[in-house]
């Protein structure tokens, strides 16, 4: 650290005569008599900066360092503090009064001798959106005069100390989303008894389990924000949560063990309640009637809930309502229609529940939709045309309903998120399609479509991530080719396709391939084995007709392997383990002849190893590794013998093993079973071939 001029030494003088002398805290209270630009200078000397620090985040109402930058970067020793970024100065005293460095990309740990504590006149406090991996110090309770102090964010974990209480003026305290900042009984309840001045407290994802939810009753009716979403709050609300008739913000959601009772009765027209998120928590059965008057509301989130009965039409009447999440209820009756002419909704989310009945033909709102999500309904119909005209629309989700018929074209460009999936659709697929330039996922599977892959559809959907057109009828125009340059998930399952469609050739971010169930025929294209050469991790090549050896593939990053049910002849290459990362391969029901590689047996990853049905000969290598991971081998429908190798005991429990074809019943049976085989599970097993042994029953192999 460099030398910081004459205000550092003096600085650097002090901290180490109270080092040395043990100085007791009145006098050390005295050293904040050093200027606070120095002081300033100093903290920001004890940290470093770093981008990642201050990553952005979002969730409904959240968002944080989206455009995060180095505040302490533009600094300057020789300029007065009070004009430095994120520094407020008093007007007439110049004391350093408000500092608000959020998301400006600091990073360290801040100590109990930081100088930070040497800005004594200190109202506000904003760290949130840094990476400080540091306990919260006991320091933080010696700013007497803080108002607001928001620490969220920040990497700060440990126990919330107990000197927080002494921050008798706080009106405003943000210490959430720092995973797992543990508040204990104490402390809880010097917060919200004794800091009288509270008006907002979040502490979002904090370890609240040891707190009693009763004390939920005991917070002052002043408060205006809770904010308590995932803090691990477990066990039941004796009483009904009061009526707190300030509140604008209150978020218990995803606390799974909270049970609240029911949502208090309260006079809700009197009440300005803009945000409710009580997700993944249970209270009453149905959705209370009174919700309807909660008219101030903005975002309601009872999403997973465990709600029955129909949805209120009375919901309708939350006109200024922007997100309305009732997702993964089980919620039947129609579709409430009222919801669609709420003009303001920007996010409406029904999906996984019972609904029934048609989407409206006319909708008066919605003229802000950006995200609908109707998946996993019994919703029927047609699709009308409105939903085809919606402005702003960026997700559509429809899939896993009835719905039937052709769909319209789209009007605007701006949806990401396309899935018609599982439903009862036919025709051809919109041209309009072709212009959704920031389309990232688009699925259409498993509905009664004939789509053609073809330049002219795809040539401008350079950010398409995935694209699912399984259990559909495609054709592949292999003349010409374009690139998906971003492609990384392609599922052409049960597509009646046969042959691999070229344009893949150009892919270098695949990670998932899935051309099962087709009339793939021939060899496999060696340029199939550079697609994807670092990122493929999944391929399903299963039933379909190719032919030839074992297909050459980069093994690089490959970790699931699926050829089974097709025409391979040839011997397994024991190159299939050089540098391999395969986790399951599936072979079986081919033409494999040869040996089992003794690799594979080798191997401490794969967990599943199918080469039933094929032509194997030979036995099984005795080279199971000490610490193995298999859990299913299927060697069945083979003509391997020989005994079965001792090193299968290295195989951990629960293991199952198919190893029929082997003359493995002598070895064991006439003899004492060595300890380690008791436990292994074998089912369908051990067949010796020259006494046809049949156990189709699993069994236990100490029963031998
Ligand atoms: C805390 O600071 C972050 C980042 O500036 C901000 O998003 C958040 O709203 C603040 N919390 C409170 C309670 O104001
Ligand atoms: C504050 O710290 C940053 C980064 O560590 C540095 O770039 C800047 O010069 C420092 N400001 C002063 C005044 O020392
Ligand atoms: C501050 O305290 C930390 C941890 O107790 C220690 O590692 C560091 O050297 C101290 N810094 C100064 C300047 O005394
Ligand atoms: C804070 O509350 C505790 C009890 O929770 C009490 O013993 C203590 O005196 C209170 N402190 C102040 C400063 O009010
Ligand atoms: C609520 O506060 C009162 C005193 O203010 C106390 O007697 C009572 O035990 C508290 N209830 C809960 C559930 O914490
Ligand atoms: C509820 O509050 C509204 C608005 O403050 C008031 O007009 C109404 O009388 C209240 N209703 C009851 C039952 O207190
Ligand atoms: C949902 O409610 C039903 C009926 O009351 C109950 O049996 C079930 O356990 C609840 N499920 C959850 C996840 O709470
Ligand atoms: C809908 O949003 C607009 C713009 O944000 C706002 O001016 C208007 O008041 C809102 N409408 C309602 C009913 O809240
Ligand atoms: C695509 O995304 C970019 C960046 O978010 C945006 O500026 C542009 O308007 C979007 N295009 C369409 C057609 O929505
Ligand atoms: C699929 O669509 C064709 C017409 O394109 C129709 O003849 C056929 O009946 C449909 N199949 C199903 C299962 O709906
Ligand atoms: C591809 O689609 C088929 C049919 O919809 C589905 O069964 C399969 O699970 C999908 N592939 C993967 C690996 O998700
Ligand atoms: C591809 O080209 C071949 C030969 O030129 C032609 O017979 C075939 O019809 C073309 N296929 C498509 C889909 O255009």
């Amino acid at each position: 650290m460099g030398c910081l001029g004459w205000k550092y030494q003096l600085f650097c003088l002090l901290v180490l005569l109270s080092l040395l002398f043990h100085l007791p805290s009145s006098f050390s209270s005295s050293l904040s008599s050093i200027s606070p630009c120095s002081a300033l200078l100093h903290f920001n000397h004890s940290l470093s900066l770093d981008q990642s620090a201050s990553p952005s985040f979002y969730t409904y109402r959240i968002q944080m360092c989206d455009n995060s930058y180095p505040k302490t970067a533009s600094w300057k020793e020789d300029k007065d503090c009070c004009s430095w970024d994120g520094v407020v100065c008093d007007q007439t005293t110049r004391h350093v009064i408000g500092l608000d460095l959020s998301c400006s990309w600091l990073s360290g740990p801040i100590h109990s001798n930081s100088t930070l504590f040497f800005l004594p006149h200190l109202r506000t406090l904003n760290l949130a959106g840094n990476c400080f991996e540091s306990l919260i110090s006991s320091e933080f309770g010696n700013f007497k005069t803080l108002t607001h102090l928001n620490l969220s964010y920040s990497c700060f974990s440990g126990k919330i100390p107990n000197e927080i209480s002494h921050l008798s003026s706080l009106v405003s305290l943000d210490l959430s989303l720092n995973d797992g900042l543990l508040i204990e009984t104490p402390v809880w309840k010097r917060v919200i008894h004794n800091l009288t001045q509270l008006r907002e407290l979040l502490l979002d994802w904090s370890d609240m389990s040891s707190i009693r939810p009763n004390s939920l009753m005991n917070l002052s009716s002043s408060f205006t924000t809770i904010s308590l979403h995932g803090c691990n709050l477990q066990g039941k609300l004796q009483n009904n949560f009061r009526c707190l008739p300030n509140i604008q913000t209150l978020d218990l959601g995803e606390n799974w063990n909270l049970d609240l009772g029911s949502l208090p009765k309260c006079n809700w027209s009197s009440i300005s309640l803009k945000f409710l998120d009580v997700s993944s928590i249970s209270f009453s059965r149905k959705l209370p009637d009174f919700i309807g008057n909660m008219k101030s509301l903005k975002h309601l989130n009872l999403a997973n809930c465990n709600l029955t009965g129909s949805i209120s039409t009375s919901l309708g009447n939350l006109v200024k309502l922007t997100i309305l999440d009732l997702s993964y209820n089980s919620f039947s009756g129609l579709l409430p229609l009222s919801l669609f002419n709420l003009l303001n909704l920007s996010s409406l989310y029904l999906d996984n529940n019972q609904l029934v009945g048609h989407l409206p033909n006319q909708v008066s709102g919605l003229l802000n939709l950006k995200d609908l999500y109707l998946s996993s309904n019994f919703l029927k119909g047609t699709l009308p045309s409105w939903l085809f005209n919606l402005p702003s629309l960026v997700t559509l989700n429809l899939d896993g309903n009835q719905f039937i018929g052709e769909i319209g074209e789209f009007k605007s460009n701006s949806l990401e998120h396309l899935d018609l999936g599982y439903n009862k659709l036919q025709g051809s697929i919109p041209r309009s399609i072709s212009r959704f330039v920031n389309l990232t996922y688009l699925s259409l599977s498993s509905n009664n479509w004939s789509v053609m892959l073809e330049l002219e559809m795809f040539s401008k959907l350079k950010n398409l991530e995935f694209l699912d057109f399984s259990n559909n009828l495609v054709s592949i125009n292999n003349n010409v080719t374009y690139t998906l340059p971003n492609l990384q998930q392609l599922n052409l399952s049960s597509c009646n396709i046969s042959e691999f469609p070229i344009f893949l050739r150009t892919t270098t971010t695949l990670k998932f391939l899935d051309l099962s169930k087709n009339r793939i025929y021939g060899q496999v294209p060696r340029w199939l084995g550079d697609v994807g050469r670092d990122s493929l991790y999944f391929l399903d090549l299963r039933g379909n007709l190719l032919q030839g050896p074992f297909p050459t593939l980069s093994l690089l990053s490959l970790q699931y392997l699926f050829v089974s049910n097709n025409k391979l002849t040839g011997e397994i290459p024991s190159l299939i383990c050089n540098e391999s990362s395969l986790v399951v391969l599936d072979l079986s029901h081919n033409n494999l002849s040869g040996v089992v590689p003794k690799c594979l047996l080798h191997s401490n990853v794969l967990l599943v190893l199918d080469l039933r049905m094929n032509s194997l000969r030979g036995t099984i290598p005795a080279t199971f590794a000490k610490r193995n991971n298999f859990r299913i081998i299927n060697l069945n429908g083979n003509q391997l013998e020989g005994p079965l190798p001792q090193s299968l005991a290295n195989c951990r429990t629960p293991f199952f093993a198919k190893l029929v074809g082997i003359v493995a019943v002598e070895v064991i049976g006439s003899r004492l079973l060595p300890p380690m085989f008791q436990n292994i599970l074998v089912t369908a097993v051990l067949l010796n071939r020259l006494r046809p042994l049949r156990l189709t029953q699993s069994l236990i192999i100490e029963k031998f």
